[in-house]
């Protein structure tokens, strides 16, 4: 804790960027769920709310800020700030006792990313390295960052380990802004022993919070193919292209590698005890994914049984940058960080259902 001048002391304090996001605000009702382990911390998000919705301009707290906080009955410290506002974030250092930060804060759109290059890299490398320098002036080195089997690229082998080369065959300045990050978060640990990095690398993402209160709302029409299943469902889209059946794969459809966000927000919860390890240091990346892959059609197949709802599809062209298949080799995340994903296909769909049903316009009531 951090002495006041008065005498009294700040409780220590996690701070998460990109907090009211999709896997941030799942992460952070992971944190408050904790009971016990993280109670005497205090979670401090910042968000800039480019992805995130709320009621009305002079609304505090973002609706999935505020959600969590009725849930859990608990307060968060929330800050409308973008990471590449330095001042603003030195506040947020000067106003709590940061002990470690969990840095989700990015735009992640891979198609928005090929045509707008320039406002990828701003956000998500030089909002990544302003993030850094003011870690560093105020003395906190512990960071988990959200990094993406997207740096593995064009897969060599699989399942992907964390070994498999990165960097060498990406498609899109999103895939290359994950990659130069984690290339700059080596070099700081290299500069300076006193970093601890752990980049865990998402497989998809995909499910809600058990509530159905907190869920996945992407603002126009859904990049992933899990929202846009759920949308379909919903009747808020009329039908699902499945780009490509002619891939070397169960059914000639992509296979991904889904893993439910709460396990993946669980994840985050485990990375961070790292960090009290004695000894512990340096730059680790880890995969977070189940290691089982499931092709478009499986994944329709599950949602409309989870739904009871039918998923009209049709069959169009490859999308360039497309990869057959990815799935994880999750044995470094067993043994690393003591974590291993427990919620099935079902489960995923399921919560994605009682999200979506219950919340047809996601955040946004009308
Ligand atoms: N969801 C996925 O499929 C997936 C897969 C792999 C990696 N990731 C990574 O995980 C992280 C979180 O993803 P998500 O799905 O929750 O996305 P999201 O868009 O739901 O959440 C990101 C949050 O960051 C905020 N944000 C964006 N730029 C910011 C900035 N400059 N300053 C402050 N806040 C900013 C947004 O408003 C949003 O609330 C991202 O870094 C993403 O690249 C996501």
């Amino acid at each position: 804790m951090r002495p006041l001048a008065n005498g009294a002391t700040m409780r220590p304090s996690i701070l998460v960027t990109g907090g009211a996001g999709y896997v941030g605000s799942h992460t952070v009702i992971a944190l408050l769920e904790r009971e016990g382990e993280y109670s005497n911390y205090d979670i401090v998000v910042v968000d800039n709310l480019v992805n995130a919705y709320s009621r009305a301009p002079n609304e505090k707290k973002p609706e999935s800020i505020r959600v969590i906080e009725e849930l859990t009955n608990k307060t968060i410290h929330f800050y409308p700030l973008d990471i590449r506002d330095a001042e603003g974030l030195s506040i947020v250092f000067e106003n709590h006792s940061i002990d470690c930060v969990i840095h989700f804060a990015a735009l992640k759109a891979v198609g928005e990313s090929v045509e707008k290059p320039l406002e990828y890299y701003q956000a998500n490398i030089t909002g990544t390295c302003t993030l850094f320098e003011v870690m560093r002036k105020y003395g906190v080195y512990k960071l988990v960052y959200s990094s993406s089997c997207t740096v593995y690229g064009e897969p060599e082998r699989l399942p992907l380990d964390e070994g498999h080369p990165t960097g060498r065959t990406l498609t899109s300045p999103y895939g290359r802004s994950k990659y130069f990050c984690e290339e700059i978060m080596k070099d700081l640990c290299t500069s300076d022993k006193k970093w601890m990095v752990i980049s865990l690398r998402y497989f998809n993402p995909v499910g809600a919070h058990r509530s159905g209160r907190i869920g996945e709302d992407p603002s126009g029409i859904p990049n992933n193919l899990m929202p846009f299943i759920a949308q379909v469902a919903v009747g808020r889209l009329s039908e699902l292209k499945v780009f490509g059946n002619d891939y070397n794969t169960v059914d000639g459809t992509g296979v991904r590698d889904y893993i439910h966000v709460e396990d993946l927000a669980e994840g985050h919860v485990k990375a961070i005890k790292l960090f009290q390890q004695p000894g512990f240091n340096g730059f680790h990346a880890v995969n977070l994914g189940t290691g089982t892959g499931y092709s478009v059609l499986q994944m329709i197949a599950a949602f409309e049984a989870a739904s009871g709802r039918k998923i009209p599809y049709k069959i169009v062209g490859r999308r360039s940058g497309d990869i057959a298949a990815n799935y994880a080799d999750v044995s470094l995340s067993h043994r690393m960080l003591g974590w291993r994903a427990t919620r099935t296909l079902d489960d995923m769909c399921a919560d994605t259902w009682r999200w979506q049903s219950s919340n047809p316009n996601g955040f946004k009531k009308v």
